[in-house]
């Protein structure tokens, strides 16, 4: 197993290009499973979790040829529909699969995911939307069995905005006989790019953004090409690298328009960020950050998957700041970590009550999530002295080359096998 070495305390300066999103890719290429033929993904990152996914995939029969970012992917007229326990419990986005196997296939037999690090996160909601479409549903040894000769367009309501599962009905509904209409659908900037995905293959979706989404099903749809939009959450942890160790990062193809919310937090924070272009940012900072008073929503509010990067940041702020997380019910593994570096901070519930203090210092840690992970790294860079950060294969999941681009951009940062 790898780990990572950071020798911490060096100011950031360098440009970085930010890779396509995982969060984006993953429904996208679960998206071809609708239509027979040859798609093509391009900007795709290279993560395990694509890989994973690819691996899915080609176990379901599709063929899947990646080279260099764009992904060749061949479907036939018919696939497995069977998502094993294996694949599926090492990537919970697995379950993307249910919603285009079922439509198509009219049969999907998908391994339920179970809890994980970050919570329970069952997947009621994807389940009560398909069985509103027509399905036949049952739980049986862990798996989840789903039928139907045809979905039927409906209304339903989710009780919670879910991502992948406005995603999973989305897909469902495209191939649905007539109108579906989502409401409290999650209004994220990755189910806006994978309605577009799918218009472009022949679906008629409407209102993907809002909460309200409405979709005329078709009989079949056509593989089509997709360029994967860069990715929000990686461009936001760079902004904190350029932050926490009081550097000066030039972002390009940075996706800003679905960043609001964070660019908000971190300017109160006192970090500088300059909108150069389109897809060009500027971060700098100097001295200590500000204390700030964050809580996560879904999309446009501040993102869960942002809240442990700032916690890393915000335990060098100047005062008391509380960090409020709505969105998982246990996402604050990264606490105990972030304290074994010295960071004052208490969990009371739902709320974390960082401490600022004026330095951190390096130790050994270890990742238990991706974004935990990342917010290990990023403590790392600012820590005195060495960080060793164990379990990367997290961090592996979800950010492309992450020590390339920080070596590039001047931190002293390795892997090294265990
Ligand atoms: N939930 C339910 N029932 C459901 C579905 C969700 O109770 O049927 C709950 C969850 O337990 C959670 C909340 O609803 O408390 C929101 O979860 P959501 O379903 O929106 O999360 P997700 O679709 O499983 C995606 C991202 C996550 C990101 C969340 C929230 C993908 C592949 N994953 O997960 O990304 O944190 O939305 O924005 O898109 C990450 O990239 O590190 C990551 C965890």
């Amino acid at each position: 197993m790898d780990k990572i070495l950071i020798e911490g305390g060096v100011p950031l300066y360098g440009e970085v290009r930010i890779s396509g999103a995982k969060n984006a890719a993953l429904p996208i290429l679960a998206s071809t499973l609708l239509a027979q033929g040859t798609h093509k993904i391009r900007n795709l990152p290279r993560l395990r979790d694509i890989e994973t996914f690819g691996v899915l995939l080609r176990q379901l029969g599709v063929g899947m040829e990646v080279c260099g970012d764009t992904a060749r992917i061949e479907v036939g007229p018919r696939t497995d529909h069977r998502a094993p326990y294996d694949l599926v419990r090492t990537m919970r986005a697995s379950v993307l699969v249910l919603g285009p196997l079922l439509a198509r296939m009219g049969r999907a037999v998908v391994s339920l995911p179970g809890g994980c690090a970050i919570g329970s996160r069952p997947i009621d909601q994807h389940l009560k939307g398909l069985e509103a479409l027509g399905a036949r549903i049952s739980l049986r040894h862990g798996y989840v069995y789903a039928r139907a000769s045809r979905l039927q367009g409906t209304t339903f309501c989710f009780d919670i905005p879910t991502v992948t599962g406005t995603e999973n009905l989305l897909m469902a509904a495209s191939l649905a006989k007539g109108r579906t209409v989502l409401q409290n659908a999650a209004c994220e900037p990755e189910v806006v790019q994978l309605a577009e995905a799918l218009n472009r293959m022949g679906a008629r979706i409407h209102g993907a953004g809002t909460d309200v989404i409405t979709i005329d099903g078709v009989d079949y749809l056509e593989p089509a090409e997709h360029w994967i939009e860069a990715d929000r959450i990686e461009a936001g942890t760079y902004m904190v690298a350029a932050a926490i160790t009081c550097g000066e990062i030039l972002l390009r193809d940075c996706p800003h328009r679905f960043m609001e919310a964070p660019i908000r937090k971190l300017r109160e924070c006192g970090v500088q960020i300059e909108l150069e272009s389109d897809a060009t940012v500027r971060v700098s900072a100097s001295g200590r950050p500000k204390a700030v008073d964050v809580t996560t929503q879904p999309y446009p509010g501040f993102p869960t998957d942002m809240q442990a990067q700032l916690m890393a940041l915000l335990s060098l702020a100047r005062g008391t700041s509380v960090i409020r997380e709505t969105v998982f019910e246990n996402r604050f593994m990264h606490v105990g970590e972030l304290v074994r570096m010295g960071a004052r901070i208490e969990v009371q519930g739902a709320s974390a009550v960082v401490k600022g203090v004026s330095r951190l210092a390096g130790a050994p840690v270890m990742a238990t999530d991706l974004r935990a992970s990342a917010s290990l790294i990023l403590a790392g860079l600012a820590a005195e002295g060495v960080t060793e950060i164990l379990r990367v294969y997290h961090l592996d999941r979800g950010y492309e080359r992450i020590e390339e681009k920080l070596s590039r951009l001047g931190a002293r940062i390795q892997r090294v096998k265990e």
